[in-house]
């Protein structure tokens, strides 16, 4: 049975990637919501009921598991997809411990780059208030680099700009550690990274996503049953279709480079 892989857009495709590198035997399908994204700029119910019939889409193909691979889904409706489905389903939530153990003791801060909703999740808030016990977490929504990545703009001459005027008032010298709290942000690693100290230290969920899906296969004992094979579906066009394929198949040798 395939890994269903889900997500607004193209964000997921890089946690896909991550569990390519250490599930290469496993068959997957994505599903991209391309009719409602962005996700980070609407209203939570709106949402909510998209990604209910994205994965009634998903659970009709049948899959062995889910990935939400998409931080403003998981932090809205992880918790109740869980109860209405009965296979595993795994979210991606911002990399926030990691990056806080990472500058602790050394006087520089954590930045989480997320969507708006997710950082007005309470999902977020509780994760942060739990173990920022030195107040070093602060954040910015970054709509805009959703937007780029879905026009397939990852130019640096065009990411910088947004980035600079974004970060306009922040004293970019001060932090450590940038978590990379949306699925759409791992595009813009080199542009993110430009903006900020050399040493600077990017973190992203997506590797910590795709070892807990390795874990929870073989512990149900459904792991390695496949050839890596991926169908692409998204909700503007529901039949798998041959310039989507291409389309993300670029994106994946992209993000491979
Ligand atoms: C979006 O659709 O606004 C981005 C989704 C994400 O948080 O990964």
């Amino acid at each position: 049975m395939r890994i269903g892989f889900f997500d607004s857009g193209i964000g997921g495709m890089t946690v896909l990637q991550q569990a390519l590198r250490i599930l290469p035997n496993e068959d997957y399908i994505y599903y991209a919501d391309t009719l409602h994204v962005p996700y980070g700029e609407k209203q939570k119910e709106e949402v909510r009921e998209y990604i209910f019939n994205a994965v009634d889409f998903m659970a009709n193909q049948g899959i062995k598991a889910l990935v939400i691979a998409c931080n403003t889904a998981t932090s809205i409706v992880v918790d109740d997809l869980r109860k209405k489905y009965n296979f595993p389903i795994l979210g991606i939530e911002p990399a926030v411990k990691p990056a806080i153990q990472s500058c602790e003791g050394k006087q520089i801060k954590v930045l989480v780059l997320a969507t708006n909703l997710t950082l007005r999740e309470e999902k977020f808030h509780n994760l942060v208030k739990s173990i920022d016990h030195h107040d070093i977490v602060e954040s910015i929504p970054l709509p805009g680099l959703v937007q780029l990545a879905e026009s397939l703009e990852f130019r640096e001459e065009k990411v910088v700009p947004y980035l600079k005027e974004k970060l306009s008032s922040f004293d970019l010298k001060q932090y450590g550690s940038i978590v990379l709290g949306c699925t759409h942000f791992p595009y813009f690693e080199n542009s993110i990274k430009k903006i900020f100290t050399e040493d600077v230290n990017i973190i992203s969920g997506s590797i910590g996503t795709a070892k807990n899906l390795k874990r929870i296969l073989e512990a149900r004992n459904q792991i390695n049953d496949g050839t890596g094979d991926i169908l692409f579906f998204n909700s503007s066009c529901k039949v798998e279709n041959k310039e989507t394929l291409s389309n993300y198949k670029k994106l994946l040798v992209m993000l491979d480079r």
